[in-house]
């Protein structure tokens, strides 16, 4: 048996790993995310025990919520935590401002740090067991207008390969997955699916799931998705005047996709 718990587990990235670990004999799920009906559905349909803990990962019931969830469904057991939920509001920095910073901060680093200091104990006493941080290439590359979100990328990077080394010996193993484009709900990619010069480019949630599994229980370090994304991340060290004259062209304004948040000021990302 091992008990495996997914934040952003009601669409996109986080709902189709819940749907890969769901296949693995003896898996207990643990959904987190804020919209209870997608959860609940998500749960009554997937093959093993699931059960699900509706609440704001920024919020201050959070930590306690999930703790206690834990204890009394799973036994306090956890093997395996998934830090997938996370959002993007893009806007170029004289415009957004701090807010638009710490708004990131609070979600995309912020919450996984403390929801990690949270279960961490339970993590090391179910140990050899896993942690999955998904960051994004935009952690390693930023782009006009999304300065806010790389920055909380950046962090979780920077973070999360401290507590690699932190945790190796502790049977805690660390992993992170860089997602390039990926078309979610929160992230449709709609500019670069548009054209069949940059389809391309757009992932599946579904690739990113196996990433995470393999960047979890398959024990990797990183794995960005797909692959050749590494190439960017690459070239931002080696030739980063290549990759400022890239990102600075007129070409490179589709790169900085809009997300669910921008298009619609009602959707629960906003
Ligand atoms: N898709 C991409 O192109 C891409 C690329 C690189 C990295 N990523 C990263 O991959 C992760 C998943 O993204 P996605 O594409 O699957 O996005 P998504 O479709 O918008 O899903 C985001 C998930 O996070 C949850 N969430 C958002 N705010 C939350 C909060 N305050 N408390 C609890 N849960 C919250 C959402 O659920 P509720 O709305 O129900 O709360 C949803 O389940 C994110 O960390 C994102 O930064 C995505």
């Amino acid at each position: 048996m091992s008990v495996a718990l997914v934040t952003g587990a009601s669409t996109g990235i986080g709902a189709a790993t819940a749907i890969r670990l769901a296949r693995e004999p003896g898996t207990e799920l643990v959904l987190v995310a804020r919209r209870k009906e997608r959860l609940r559905a998500l749960a009554d349909s997937l093959p093993c025990k699931a059960t699900y803990v509706a609440v704001d990962l920024t919020s201050a019931e959070a930590l306690e919520r999930v703790r206690a969830h834990l204890e009394a469904e799973h036994g306090g057991r956890l093997d395996l935590l998934v830090n997938n939920a996370g959002a993007a509001w893009r806007g170029g920095f004289a415009e957004s401002g701090h807010a638009n910073v710490a708004r990131h901060m609070d979600l995309n680093f912020d919450a996984v740090v403390r929801l990690t200091e949270a279960l961490l104990p339970l993590l090391r006493a179910a140990a050899p067991s896993a942690i999955v941080n998904v960051a994004s290439t935009a952690g390693r590359v930023a782009r006009a207008r999304t300065g806010a979100y790389s920055a909380s990328k950046f962090a979780l990077v920077g973070w999360t390969d401290a507590l690699y080394a932190e945790e190796l010996p502790h049977g805690v193993h660390v992993g992170m997955v860089l997602p390039g484009f990926v078309a979610t709900e929160g992230f449709p990619a709609t500019e670069l699916k548009e054209k069949a010069l940059t389809r391309w480019l757009v992932s599946k949630p579904e690739a990113v799931a196996e990433a995470i599994y393999e960047a979890g229980p398959g024990g990797k370090p990183e794995r960005y998705v797909p692959r050749f994304y590494a190439l960017a991340a690459i070239a931002r060290i080696l030739a980063p005047s290549l990759i400022r004259r890239v990102l600075t062209s007129g070409a490179a304004s589709d790169l900085t996709t809009s997300t669910a948040a921008d298009r619609d000021p009602d959707s629960p990302a906003a």
